[in-house]
């Protein structure tokens, strides 16, 4: 594959797909797309076998199985102090994108512009751009990829009908911190506007620092769908299940959308998440699980050329590689997976103008024995 055609192929199918493509037909160690190469918990493994053996196989309620929005009515109350009515304010989704897709159906019409920052999760344009809106992206720029405010506001209008936020953030590692979420408060309070939450990767953040979910901000939260995926916190992306947390207004205006595309969710899978939240508090295990991980990778990278730029969240290492060569970085991502046998995926796709900062991302949600093994390869890399 040429960098004509992945570019012209990352245009037209995602490029996730496109690199994984590309890193199976050269035997390539996939650290392009988002997924673990291990397993889920056993135990929540069973609990679906046994939801299914118990009859759990017919369709769910449309807004989820209840015992399931019950508990996790219960975990946002323990983990951010959320007072949230079950069942008018959680809806089970096939996945976050889905739930992506459907929040930004349920609330934008034509004409209506959205506030994206980017480098972004790249379902947010095409869903935006289907619902008949305008994307209005805000570039963040390494090394540190801050928010600058006040330049945001500008990008603000009479139109401006919804802004997307993502923390932890894809690709980049960073978190919003408690001046992010005061300019979001003071936002919120001057714009007649909706906060659509990615907050994916709310449990996989690092060095002992604060998730700031909007479910925290109660001003902020009735503004706000708040979207999830019990994939990326379970180590099983491919069940893909999620949900959407908003109050009782945004709920029935994401329902109207959710009853027509979805309708109702994986019932047996919905069990076994109920069973298993029941006692099982799994995600406290994830941040050192990660950080280890994190940790590991970045500790490996050191005997590269590579320069690592600093990730506080999310399984995803961002790494400047200026000091390697200046080929742009869709061809340095095919480069790296054709000669030297290691997908990555070029950052310039999550900006709509493709600026290309030579960075490029990998996933570091795999076993140690992957990480060490790409490290090699990596590590054969000259620099200028
Ligand atoms: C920022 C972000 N949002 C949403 C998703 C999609 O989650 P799901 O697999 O539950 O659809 C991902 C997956 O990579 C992601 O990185």
């Amino acid at each position: 594959m040429s960098e004509q055609t992945i570019r012209q192929r990352a245009d037209e199918r995602s490029i996730f797909a496109v690199m994984t493509q590309l890193a199976r037909q050269h035997g390539a160690i996939n650290l392009s797309q988002g997924f673990p190469d291990f397993d889920p918990p056993s135990e929540l493994m069973t609990l679906v076998f046994l939801a299914m053996q118990q009859g759990k196989n017919q369709y769910a309620p449309m807004p989820g199985v209840e015992e399931l929005l019950h508990a996790l009515a219960r975990k946002y109350r323990l983990l951010y102090g959320a007072d949230l009515r079950a069942q008018d304010e959680i809806t089970i989704t096939a996945g976050a994108t889905q739930a992506l897709f459907t929040a930004i159906l349920a609330v934008v019409e034509r004409g209506d512009e959205v506030i994206v920052f980017e480098p972004a999760y790249d379902s947010y344009i095409p869903a935006i751009r289907r619902a008949g809106g305008t994307p209005v992206p805000y570039a963040m720029t390494p090394p540190d990829y801050r928010i600058d405010w006040d330049a945001v506001e500008k990008h603000i209008s009479p139109r401006t009908k919804l802004m997307i936020l993502n923390t932890p953030h894809n690709p980049t590692g960073t978190i919003l911190t408690d001046e992010d979420i005061a300019a979001l408060q003071y936002i919120a309070q001057r714009y007649d506007l909706v906060f659509l939450w990615d907050e994916v990767y709310e449990h996989i953040i690092f060095d002992g620092k604060v998730h700031h979910s909007a479910l925290r901000y109660p001003e902020l939260y009735a503004k706000s769908l708040v979207v999830y995926s019990f994939g990326k916190t379970y180590h099983n992306t491919g069940w893909k299940t999620g949900y959407v947390i908003a109050p009782p207004a945004l709920t029935a205006q994401y329902r109207y959308v959710h009853q027509y595309n979805v309708f109702s969710v994986h019932t047996p899978v919905q069990h076994a998440y109920a069973q298993y939240l029941q006692h099982s508090k799994w995600y406290e295990s994830l941040p050192d699980f990660y950080q280890k991980k994190r940790d590991l990778f970045v500790q490996l990278l050191k005997q590269t050329p590579f320069r690592v730029i600093p990730c506080h969240g999310t399984y995803f290492q961002l790494v400047d590689y200026s000091d390697i060569t200046s080929m742009s970085d869709i061809e340095f991502a095919r480069i790296l997976t054709t000669q030297y046998g290691v997908a990555c995926i070029p950052v310039s796709v999550f900006y709509s103008d493709r600026r290309d900062h030579k960075v490029v991302r990998f996933c570091f949600a795999k076993r140690e024995e992957t990480l060490r093994r790409a490290a090699e390869k990596l590590q054969k890399i000259p620099s200028k």
